[in-house]
């Protein structure tokens, strides 16, 4: 009589170790791999002088620390733009001289950061 009095505590503990086991894996999942940052590039001045945009390389402008993606911009064909060639650092120029400032850096595809070396 003892024995079959104990059964019900067996499967109830039984139970909730399965619960905490699922739990317990649950944590364990590893976080989504943040595809956006591991693909970012992290180029000096002069990496980024070979993104100019001429011989099929891509056409890449840095503003503020931010390296921006201008291949497929009509305006930017063969990395030039109304006197300015990709490939470098362009924050003076487009806060300056140019009459449109940073609002046409929005929607760009961003590709990385500019580092010093
Ligand atoms: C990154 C540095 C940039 C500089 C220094 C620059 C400079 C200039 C300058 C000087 C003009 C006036 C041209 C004229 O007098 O007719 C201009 C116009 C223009 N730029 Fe830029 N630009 C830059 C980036 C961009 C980007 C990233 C885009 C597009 C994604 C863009 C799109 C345009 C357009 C559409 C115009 C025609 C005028 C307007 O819509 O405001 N520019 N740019």
């Amino acid at each position: 009589m003892k024995r079959l009095s104990a059964i019900p505590g067996i499967l109830c503990i039984s139970t909730i170790l399965l619960v905490l086991a699922a739990l317990a894996a649950c944590g364990n999942n590893a976080p989504a791999p943040d595809d956006s940052s591991a693909e970012q590039l992290e180029l000096t001045a002069a990496e980024l002088a070979q993104y100019d945009g001429k011989d099929g390389q891509p056409a890449y402008i840095a503003i503020d620390g931010v390296i921006y993606d201008v291949t497929d911009v009509p305006q930017w064909k063969n990395g030039e733009h109304n006197g300015f060639t990709a490939g470098r650092d362009l924050t003076e120029e487009i806060k300056t001289i140019s009459p449109h400032g940073v609002s046409k850096l929005k929607g760009l595809p961003v590709v990385g950061r500019l580092i010093t070396d």
